[in-house]
């Protein structure tokens, strides 16, 4: 059994902790760490976690194999750091760093400790759809893939809480684009060389008001010629929707054109409906679970994962190039 710890018991915490603790083969969630106290009772009492922490480094003391980091995003890389020194296999959730000479630092780690499994939530990797649609390219069924065009739309339900964190966020593309940034090069199997980016407010003029805008826009072009398309919002009427389109020379994936809750249709007043998904945690619930999965795998098994500290480094790149492009409304030039 692989012993885990986690970091972080909030929104997301939360969900990790009950896979870990429940719904993942040969691991065991023995520990748990939050500055919130009410989250520890949580661990304490509805997963019956023997040991909780308020303190990061005291948990790196205790009898545990692996880390899971699922703390605010400015924490990850001095935690990945800390967690890989203290002899921990990691765990960390995206993104990797909040700037690109953090992620520098954890990819230093990571390399200081080659034979400690270090794992990065791009859990959409994960997604049994989009783990599908990466074979069928593989299996050359599109042909060359040329254009990603990815779309994440947060629920328009939830947003006065973007509104709230809109001033702080780093702006929609380093706050919302992470997951299709790392789409787009993983099924192009390529990086964008340049970008071009715009935004625009219809409906709340507050996301105007802390410099940002409720959707943006962002094009890319690769050395190849191949082509991205990121469109993130925080608007969708219907829930959260969340598309991939992949076009190859001999074909076209779609994953999700309709970000549909179940199979069930209803037919009544409204005419034939489709309910949909209402947020992250619902559409990629099994995606998170799998991804967990792989960890503890790789670290049973000896293996390292496909996604790696690199990835984060990348993505991360790519987003604050894409904020720039977008601050400036000229293209510009990527430089890793
Ligand atoms: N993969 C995804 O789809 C996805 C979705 C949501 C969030 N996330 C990421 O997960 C991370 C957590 O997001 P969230 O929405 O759950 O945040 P949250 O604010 O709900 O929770 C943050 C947690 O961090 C803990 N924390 C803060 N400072 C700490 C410290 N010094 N030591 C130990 N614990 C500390 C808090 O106690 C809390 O439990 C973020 O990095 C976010 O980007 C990823």
């Amino acid at each position: 059994m692989v012993k885990v710890g986690i970091a972080g018991l909030g929104r997301l915490g939360k969900v990790h902790a009950k896979n870990i603790s429940v719904g993942i083969d040969g691991a065991q969630l023995v520990a748990a760490c939050s500055i919130v106290p009410a989250e520890l009772e949580f661990a304490k009492e509805n997963l019956k976690v023997e040991q909780t922490f308020t303190d990061f480094d005291e948990m790196l003391k205790s009898d545990i194999d692996a880390v899971a980091i699922v703390t605010t995003s400015g924490l990850h890389c001095g935690q990945i750091a800390k967690a890989l020194d203290a002899g921990k296999h990691v765990f960390c959730e995206k993104p990797l760093g909040v700037t690109v000479e953090e992620c520098k630092m954890a990819e230093a780690a990571v390399e200081r400790h080659p034979e400690k499994v270090f794992f990065l939530g791009f859990m959409r990797r994960f997604d049994p759809s989009y783990a599908y649609a990466m074979e069928k390219i593989k299996a050359g069924v599109i042909g060359k893939p040329y254009m990603v065009k990815a779309t994440g739309i947060d629920p328009e339900a939830l947003v006065q809480g973007a509104i709230k964190f809109a001033p702080t966020s780093g702006g929609i593309f380093i706050d919302m684009a992470i997951h299709d940034i790392d789409l787009m090069r993983w099924f192009l199997g390529e990086d964008p060389i340049e970008v071009y980016a715009t935004g625009a407010t219809f409906k709340h003029p507050e996301f105007k008001a802390a410099n940002d805008d409720e959707t943006g826009v962002a094009m890319y072009k690769c050395a190849s010629g191949a082509i991205g398309f990121v469109h993130v919002g925080r608007t969708a009427p219907h829930g959260y929707h969340v598309e991939t389109e992949i076009v190859g020379t001999e074909g076209t994936l779609r994953i999700s054109p309709v970000p549909e809750k179940n199979l069930c249709m209803i037919y009544d007043t409204h005419g034939a409906v489709k309910e949909c998904v209402g947020g992250f945690p619902e559409r990629f619930a099994q995606a998170y679970q799998l991804e967990l999965q792989e960890f503890i795998n790789c670290i049973r098994e000896g293996r390292k994962p496909n996604v790696t500290v690199y990835d984060g480094t990348k993505s991360t790149q790519i987003a604050f190039a894409t904020t720039k492009a977008y601050q400036t409304g000229k293209p510009l030039a990527i430089e890793y």
